[in-house]
């Protein structure tokens, strides 16, 4: 009665790693999630993107059977997580939020463990340890205890504990939260590599940027609903076409240019003074020239000219009607030096 044999299983749920129908998660009176419809096919990055308390984790908890869903339901490559969720267990790892290592042990130590606990014989607990250690930039300190360990260090322990048996579908919670741009580009590099060899992930951030980064496709969170969703292209497509930046080398220049672009494309451009720049929608490509023309003429000389595509940030606030607050912004939403945070 139940869909336990794979081989019986309807071969479109077995493309699919997540199908979820109408989840709902209901604290106290706060609906955290609130009817979150996802599809997630195998072998693919699926970015789920959304503010702080959008309802992310809370949804990734059901989904990898850490939560009970308080409507709705959900399958993990067609198992039931209600009915299944010993199977479901089989099928997933989870890192992120819940770092479950231990603190006096060494990073050798804690991945040797986990590697038994998983079945590996003394050998290949060791091998993989060591192979995992050495993949994360970790093995300077694989003798060291954890509570000496930097959050940097931590989350790419974390990363890597989840890796031992490399499930088919991997949660990601926020896995580049609080990282310094070096140690998330290695994170994304390994992302990358665990989808290539096979796995699906599903990852959770609040980095427009990373989304756009790693992500085949995109669900938009916001008060626990999905508020739009796609491919990267199609969420940028959906608020229209490229935009033009131009900065002035001088910045009493930049009401000139302002009207400059007004005039010859025949456009509403708009002012950022803290940017100093101008920036226009771009429907016609070929005026361009005539308005470079225009602006020697004038004697005014740019710093920058740049066509860009839509940021998901202005997807965002086009799709929520709000930004997202990020602790630290820059103009594109991506993570800069500032938050650097290994110590
Ligand atoms: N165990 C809990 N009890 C009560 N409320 C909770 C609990 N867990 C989450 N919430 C609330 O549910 C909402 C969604 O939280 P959730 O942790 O899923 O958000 P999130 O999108 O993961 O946010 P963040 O980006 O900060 O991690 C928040 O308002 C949060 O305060
Ligand atoms: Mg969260």
């Amino acid at each position: 009665m139940e869909e336990r044999n794979p081989g019986n299983a309807n071969a479109n749920l077995q493309n699919l790693a997540v199908e979820a129908h109408g989840l709902v998660k209901i604290f106290g009176q706060h609906r955290a999630v609130d009817g979150v419809d996802l599809r997630v096919e195998a072998g693919s990055v699926y970015g789920v993107l959304g503010p702080n308390g959008a309802g992310k984790t809370t949804t990734i908890s059901m989904l990898a059977t850490l939560l009970r869903p308080d409507a709705g339901s959900a399958k993990i490559f067609g198992y039931d997580v209600v009915k299944d969720p010993h199977i479901v267990r089989q099928l997933i790892g989870v890192t992120g939020q819940y770092a479950s290592v231990d603190e006096t042990l060494s990073a050798m130590e804690n991945l040797i463990i986990f590697s038994r606990l998983l079945g590996l014989s003394r050998s290949d607990a060791r091998r993989k340890a060591v192979e995992l250690l050495e993949e994360f930039g970790l093995t300077e300190a694989a003798k060291r205890p954890l509570k000496k360990f930097s959050g940097g260090m931590r989350r790419r322990l974390d990363l890597a504990a989840s890796l031992i048996a490399q499930p088919p579908l991997i949660f990601l919670d926020e896995p580049t939260t609080g990282l310094d741009p070096r140690t998330r580009a290695q994170m994304w590099d390994t992302i990358r590599r665990l989808v290539k060899t096979g796995s699906t992930v599903l990852l959770t951030t609040q980095y427009l940027d990373e989304a756009d980064q790693l992500a085949d496709r995109i669900a938009v969170i916001d008060h626990g609903r999905v508020v739009a969703e796609g491919t990267v292209d199609e969420l940028k497509a959906s608020i229209g076409t490229s935009s033009l930046h131009l900065r002035p080398e001088q910045r009493e220049h930049i009401d000139e240019v302002r009207r400059t672009v007004d005039r010859v494309l025949g456009v509403q451009a708009v002012v950022s003074p803290e940017a100093g720049k101008v920036t226009a929608p771009m429907l016609d490509a070929d005026k361009v020239t005539d308005l470079l023309i225009a602006l020697r003429e004038s004697g005014i000389r740019l710093t920058e000219m740049s066509v860009q595509k839509p940021t998901l940030d202005e997807v965002f606030l086009t799709i929520t009607g709000h930004g997202v607050d990020h602790d630290s912004t820059d103009e594109s939403g991506a993570l800069d030096g500032k938050e650097a945070a290994i110590s």
